[in-house]
């Protein structure tokens, strides 16, 4: 069954492909397309408001937009006013080659999608397909109740000839819709798959094509990157034979403080437990026995552990959206570079600070609240990273050469020297 629809998806996928690469590069397949005039449709959701881009806009690195939501709880609020979800919205990009969530010679979890990996890719044979499917539904997110809502959305507000034509002359018959809404799910992922989403078209990539070069600042900071930062290990820049994703999709604690700014801690419906919320992470999702029975008894050494987030586009933040603020980790709690890197570099070096202090707070008192989740550190490779203040700076310097929308400066030779 499963292999039966991955196969269907290569079949219609494939003649679009073809299509695509007659039109030109950038051209998106009819598949694409679909995919794209869904997540940019605010109609699908509950209240006519809120599309995917709403919380994944590709001005901000398809991460969330808005520097309000960022500069506090780092959480995107509902189609229904009032109602918040419990994470920061990851970037939506350069994730479709997550593989199916599966453990690797070693008894690491690799693959998924989400924070936590729940969008395993085992039902759809597409890890981003099946997170598709996920946000129309969710109640703190667009809040539609069944799939035939959503398809039913789709046939009436959209250019339904198109739904049509990628997902069968019968996707809008009501008999069909489990098979439409699973061709909803691989066309979305079919757009964030697509050269318009996945563009590789930072500076870091001009450099690698020979036609930039690194400043002295970056350079350093993509040796610290590789070598004392350690950062290569998790966010890996030379897979072998591809392009650089920043991220080996296995599944790490930091030790990221809770962030007492997140107004899921109030969302008492959701949210029994209130304040005391803990977000258990990889292990939470595995105890919950969401994907194997098997793997339950692996979810205590799992607990805490965030999905390893692509780096590309960290920075990116159009100035259209007003005053920059991003939010960084699962929670949001860092609100820029220099603070995550700052934290990487001292978590184990400043003292604990009294009390859940945000971000700005600890900065202030130069100190680290205690860890959302105590278990499971990762102390091999985080903490006590022995950089000077100018070499996190350079870091810094290295992770802003990966916004996507670069342009070379054709007379960059001339005028450096
Ligand atoms: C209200 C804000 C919101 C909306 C609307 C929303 N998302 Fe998200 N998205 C999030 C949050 C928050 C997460 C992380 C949730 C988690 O890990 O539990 C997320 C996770 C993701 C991921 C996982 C990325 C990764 O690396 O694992 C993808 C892909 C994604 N969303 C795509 C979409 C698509 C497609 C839609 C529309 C169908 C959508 N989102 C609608 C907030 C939103
Ligand atoms: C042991 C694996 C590991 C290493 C080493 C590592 N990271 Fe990470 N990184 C992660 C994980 C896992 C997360 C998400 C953690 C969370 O949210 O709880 C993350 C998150 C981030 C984020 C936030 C991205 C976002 O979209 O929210 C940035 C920025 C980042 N890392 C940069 C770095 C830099 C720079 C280094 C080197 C100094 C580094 N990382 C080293 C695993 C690692």
């Amino acid at each position: 069954m499963k292999k039966f629809s991955f196969f269907l998806f290569q079949v219609l996928a494939l003649p679009v492909i073809l299509a695509s690469g007659i039109l030109g590069a950038q051209a998106l397949t009819l598949q694409e397309e679909l995919g794209k005039a869904i997540f940019f449709n605010k109609d699908l959701s509950f209240n006519g408001n809120q599309a995917c881009a709403d919380c994944h806009g590709a001005e901000a690195g398809w991460t969330g937009p808005d520097a309000n939501f960022n500069a506090y709880g780092g959480v995107y609020e509902g189609s229904i006013a009032g109602r918040f979800g419990n994470r920061k919205p990851p970037a939506s990009a350069y994730m479709t080659q997550s593989p199916i969530l599966h453990l690797d010679k070693k008894g690491n979890f690799v693959g998924g999608n989400f924070w936590d990996g729940r969008a395993t890719g085992e039902r759809l044979g597409s890890p981003a397909a099946e997170q598709a499917q996920g946000p129309f539904l969710n109640p703190l997110e667009q809040a539609l109740s069944t799939p035939a809502d959503v398809v039913n959305k789709i046939c009436t507000s959209m250019d339904s000839d198109l739904f049509r034509i990628v997902c069968g002359d019968n996707a809008c018959d009501e008999a069909n819709v489990s098979a439409a809404y699973d061709c909803v799910g691989y066309s979305v992922a079919a757009f964030e798959a697509s050269p318009e989403v996945n563009q590789f078209s930072s500076k870091y990539d001009a450099v690698k094509a020979g036609k930039a070069q690194f400043s002295k600042e970056e350079q350093k900071g993509l040796a610290l990157f590789m070598g004392k930062g350690k950062c290569n290990k998790c966010h890996v820049v030379t897979p072998r034979g591809k392009k650089a994703l920043f991220t080996d999709f296995t599944y790490d604690n930091l030790g990221v403080p809770k962030n007492p700014e997140n107004p899921f801690y109030s969302q008492i419906d959701y949210n029994p437990a209130g304040t005391n919320w803990i977000d258990l992470g990889l292990g939470g999702f595995l105890a919950a026995q969401g994907a194997h029975s098997e793997w339950v008894s692996l979810a205590v050494i799992n607990m805490g552990k965030h999905k390893v987030p692509t780096l590309r586009n960290v920075d990116k933040w159009d100035p259209s959206l007003g005053p920059k603020v991003k939010a960084y980790s699962h929670n949001g709690y860092f609100k820029s570079l220099k603070s995550i890197v700052h934290f990487y570099n001292t978590r184990d070096v400043l003292p604990v600070c009294p009390e859940l202090y945000t971000e700005e707070e600890a900065l202030a008192a130069n100190c680290w609240p205690e860890p959302e989740v105590a278990q499971n550190l990762n102390m091999a490779d985080i903490g006590d990273l022995g950089l000077s203040n100018a070499e996190e700076d350079a870091l810094v310097s290295f992770l802003e050469t990966l916004s996507d929308g670069y342009v070379p400066q054709k007379h960059q030779s001339c005028s450096a020297r």
